[in-house]
């Protein structure tokens, strides 16, 4: 779903970023046109966290936090884009465009979340009802209290009772059937519930104990259903719909989300049961992949959230298996602020039944022990070579930088490079001039932090870095720059050109536009850093230190221009008109510098 830039242009000018943010962090002003707030975004005692008004954009002098109304959005509320777009869109007032096909979907999500709710308060009842299931719950340790910040539920045996409660309308039985709810059965079958009802839909939960499913807003988006004795399968989870796509959802993101203001680590692990127990034991940063390996939405979502993330596996072979692979889904999606690790627990132990034989400390430490990413990647690659050979470390460091190739350069390829060197030892710098090698010769896959280095930090040199930095940040600058700017072979001269003509073409755009301009281009970070770059200029100061710089700038044009016109007479001599160029070159420099 795309929506118009232009849309998003209009939105970004009907919002004041200082109002937003006063709603929700009340600011103070303090020094020309920033105001001032405690940081949202971490812990801290003063108040490093600015907004600008005229820019149109926040940052966090303590941790860095920055962006435009839509990133306040997605970083505070923990929207996604288009969310952020949704919520800015109905606070201002005006509707988000989009194709009529999306429009039409999405007038039907809203009744079917409300469905689901209802029926998990139905099986909530239900479950206050049966002894069976309330025994069921007690025996496995879960409190009333955790039953209920879990919402879990009951659904009863017998094969109609969704339909009966909740299928009077045809609209609404169309939704059980959408949502998974209650099943279609073929004609040809012959099924109890056609004798006690004659419709031929029957509930897919019978007898079972339900786990409603939520997104991170706490949205109800699917549910599974554990038998209570024996039977199979054990769980029942819903199908995949409109509302639930399994390989993405994490089971209880939402209650960890609500007790923890921020997340400082999440534990993934693999059951329902899992999670409950985990926060009946008072560790309520856990979350369950419902039985799926861990995927890469999986890692993109608790991304937003956290910058540690602990992997539980079991001890076995087969744990050992899954965490190598989920391994290898990690690797070119590692970003550097990023620390994963992986619990491996002992036989025939999950973590519920782990947690309530230990104390929470208990468990705690072994959290705190878990191996590390590249721990755990160099443990089992050596155990398949002989790195006590020539041959076996070779074979070791062939195969080790197949891996590390697709990590994308950063602190964590750089250590795994040094490890690797190490362990086999072979030369760092032959090892990096072999991943060289691999990288121009494929291409990079796309990850999430797959921009090349040069372009998100370019060195810039001095008058550059305060020109784009002084621009980004202030674009009206733009308007003082009467006469053409002289070439040079400056880095950053060419985006110079295109943030000038850009900023001529709209007039009234603010730092928070320009961000929005570049969202998601390789040029994003790139300016992003410039609109955080500290200057110590103060307000007054900037048009003039503005101007200066672009003259130097010149300067340094006009320089080269004359000293490839030296070179070249000392060579080869001049033509007339170059002569007459550098006479030229030599006038203006006097000009400008004056
Ligand atoms: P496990 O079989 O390890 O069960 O499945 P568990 O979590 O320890 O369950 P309890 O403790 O016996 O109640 C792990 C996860 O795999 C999914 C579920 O999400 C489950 O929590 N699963 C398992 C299914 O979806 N269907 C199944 O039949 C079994
Ligand atoms: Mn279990």
């Amino acid at each position: 779903m795309s929506i118009p830039r232009e849309f998003i242009e209009l939105l970004l000018a009907r919002i004041d970023l200082v109002d937003l943010i006063n709603t929700q962090i009340p600011l103070r002003k303090k020094s020309g046109s920033n105001y001032f707030a405690r940081c949202p975004f971490h812990n801290e005692k003063s108040a490093s966290f600015s907004v600008s008004q005229p820019k149109q954009f926040y940052y966090c002098f303590g941790c860095g936090a920055h962006g435009n109304a839509i990133d306040f959005m997605m970083q505070h509320e923990r929207l996604s884009f288009p969310e952020a777009i949704e919520t800015l869109a109905k606070q201002a007032g005006v509707e988000v465009p989009r194709s009529a096909a999306i429009v039409k979907k999405d007038d039907s999500l809203p009744a079917m979340f409300d469905l689901m709710t209802e029926v998990a308060q139905y099986f909530y009842e239900q479950m206050r009802k049966s002894q069976r299931a309330i025994n069921y719950l007690k025996d496995r340790g879960i409190s009333g209290k955790i039953a209920k910040q879990f919402s879990l539920g009951y659904a009863p045996s017998g094969w109609n009772h969704l339909l009966e409660q909740f299928g009077k309308s045809e609209a609404n039985k169309k939704r059980l059937l959408d949502t998974g709810l209650i099943i279609q059965k073929n004609n040809d079958t012959s099924h109890p519930s056609q004798v006690e009802n004659n419709s031929n839909c029957y509930d897919r939960f019978r007898d079972r104990i339900m786990f409603p499913i939520q997104d991170y807003r706490g949205r109800i988006i699917g549910f599974g259903g554990r038998v209570i004795d024996q039977g199979e399968p054990k769980y029942l989870n819903s199908p995949e719909t409109l509302l639930f796509q399994k390989g993405h959802e994490l089971y209880g993101l939402y209650q960890a989300l609500k007790m923890n203001r921020k997340l400082d680590k999440v534990l993934v692990v693999e059951g329902y049961m899992d999670v409950v127990a985990l926060f009946q034991h008072d560790i309520t940063y856990a979350v369950a992949t419902l039985g799926t390996a861990t995927t890469s939405h999986h890692l993109h979502k608790l991304v937003r959230y956290t910058s540690e993330i602990i992997f539980c596996f079991d001890g076995d072979e087969a744990g050992r298996t899954a965490a190598w692979r989920a391994l290898q889904v990690l690797f070119p999606l590692m970003q550097d602020n990023l620390q994963i690790r992986f619990l491996f627990l002992p036989d025939g132990e999950d973590p519920d039944s782990l947690v309530r034989k230990e104390s929470k400390l208990i468990f705690e430490k072994r959290l705190s022990s878990a191996l590390s990413l590249s721990a755990f990647f160099f443990q089992t690659l050596s155990h398949q070579c002989d790195l006590t050979t020539m041959e076996g470390r070779a074979r070791f460091a062939a195969s080790a930088l197949n891996y590390i190739k697709q990590v994308p350069y950063g602190i964590l390829s750089e250590i795994l490079l040094e490890e690797l060197a190490k362990r086999a030892r072979i030369d760092i710098n032959e090892l990096k001039q072999q991943v060289k090698k691999a990288e121009s010769s494929t291409l990079t896959p796309m990850t999430v932090t797959n921009i090349q280095p040069d372009i998100t930090k370019p060195k810039l040199k001095l008058p550059m870095q305060t020109i784009l930095a002084l621009l980004v940040q202030n674009p009206s600058l733009a308007n003082l720059i009467t006469d053409p700017i002289l070439e040079s072979n400056l880095l950053g001269h060419a985006f110079l050109q295109r943030l000038i003509v850009l900023i001529k073409h709209n007039p009234s755009i603010n730092t928070g536009g320009l961000i929005e301009h570049w969202r998601n281009q390789k040029e994003e970070k790139f300016v992003t850093s410039l609109a955080c770059w500290e200057h110590s200029i103060p307000e007054s100061g900037i048009s003039s230190e503005f101007l200066g710089a672009i003259r130097q700038l010149n300067l340094l044009g006009i320089d080269e221009e004359i000293n490839r016109l030296l070179t070249k007479a000392s060579q080869d001599g001049l033509a007339e008109e170059e002569k007459q160029a550098l006479s030229d070159w030599i006038l203006k420099k006097k000009a400008v510098k004056i």
